[in-house]
């Protein structure tokens, strides 16, 4: 019998289910043994893991009988129900959907940031929202050293975030426009095709605001633990595969150059500086992709600020890793069960 923990992927034949599986491939992770959990349209479909076919089973309320480890991709409705389960059955569980995420005793947790909060949890570890990580991880290094009071960002978001059938649709709808044929959305709501839209969630009638900005909001506070961090957000869905874009201002209470923002920057965990102005080569989604990196570029004096406190820079991140599926393993291997197994 190994002692390697029995882990659990909860949505394995979804986008971020299979970079599950790709990450913990590739880093090595430790696993005694795989249960790979669906809906009962994929039971009894196989897959392959280090060279085992593995049956995916549908998800039920004994799933979680000798687990250990629990990842959970599968939409907010499912974790509501079936995380709490997991842990009755003695799991410990690391969930991608927001349903967690502000609860104030589940840690919401990026390794390079707050690693330390993961001793905090009581059977539930959350992941940050895709576009809260991809500004969170470089804008840390900064705001630690030089407070940032105000952030302004503006999201590219990948079809990859709202998931495998989103991805399926762009690719789809790409094809049948070049084909001059019409196409019915049936993921998301408009035309994906050679178009960009507001993102694909409820928007606020008070305030005008989308649920995805209003998750990074939120959640840049609680991970930064600064209640006071003034930020604004406009998040947008864009034709792009599987990677996020974003333009980053921020505001620091002390000055702040160019020159302080790279250097603090430079060898940053999980930070990749692509800066080249000569050659106009910056942070791409194309090359963001399968990437663990979070690309910055683009780093210069925000002009609106003469007062020099403020940068402007862009950024690009795999949306199916440090956005999901690499942040949740990575968070994974620092649980005891694992050091311990
Ligand atoms: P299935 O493929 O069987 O529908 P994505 O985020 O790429 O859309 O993937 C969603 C994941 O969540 C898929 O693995 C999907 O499985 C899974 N899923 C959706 N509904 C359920 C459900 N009711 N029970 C278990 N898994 C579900």
């Amino acid at each position: 019998m190994s002692n390697d923990p029995v882990v659990a992927i909860v949505g394995v034949t979804g986008a971020v289910g299979a970079e599950f599986i790709a990450t913990m491939d590739r880093r090595n992770f430790r696993i005694g043994k795989l249960k790979a959990l669906a809906s009962a349209r994929s039971a009894g479909k196989t897959l392959q893991f280090r060279g085992r076919e593995i049956v995916i089973e549908e998800l039920n309320e004994n799933a979680f009988r000798d687990v250990d480890i629990a990842l959970f991709s599968a939409g907010g409705s499912i974790s509501r129900k079936y995380a709490p389960i997991a842990v009755q059955a003695g799991a410990v569980v690391v969930d991608n959907s927001s349903a967690f995420r502000m609860d104030p005793n589940v840690p919401l947790v990026i390794p390079e940031i707050n690693a330390g909060r993961i001793r905090d949890h009581k059977g539930i570890i959350a992941n940050p929202n895709c576009a809260a990580i991809t500004a969170l991880v470089p804008l840390w290094p900064i705001h630690r050293q030089n407070r940032i009071k105000r952030l302004i960002i503006s999201t590219y978001q990948a079809a990859s975030g709202a998931g495998a059938a989103a991805m399926e649709e762009l690719v789809e709808s790409t094809r049948a426009s070049l084909n001059g044929e019409a196409y019915q959305p049936k993921v998301l709501p408009h035309p994906y095709a050679f178009n960009l839209f507001n993102h694909n969630t409820t928007v606020d009638p008070e305030t005008g605001y989308n649920d995805e900005e209003t998750k990074v909001i939120k959640e840049t506070r609680k991970i930064f633990e600064d209640e006071k961090i003034a930020v604004g957000v406009t998040c947008v869905r864009v034709p792009v595969l599987r990677a996020h874009c974003e333009a980053i201002t921020f505001e620091c209470e002390r000055p702040i150059g160019e020159d302080d923002v790279r250097k603090l920057l430079a060898g940053a965990p999980g930070v990749k500086i692509i800066d080249d102005r000569a050659g106009n080569y910056f942070p791409m989604p194309i090359d963001a992709s399968g990437q663990d990196d979070v690309l910055v570029g683009r780093i210069r004096k925000d002009l609106s600020d003469p007062s020099g406190h403020s940068i402007s820079m862009f950024v690009a991140a795999d949306q199916l890793l440090k956005g999901a599926a690499l942040n949740a393993i990575q968070i994974a291997e620092l649980l005891p069960q694992r050091v311990m197994a």
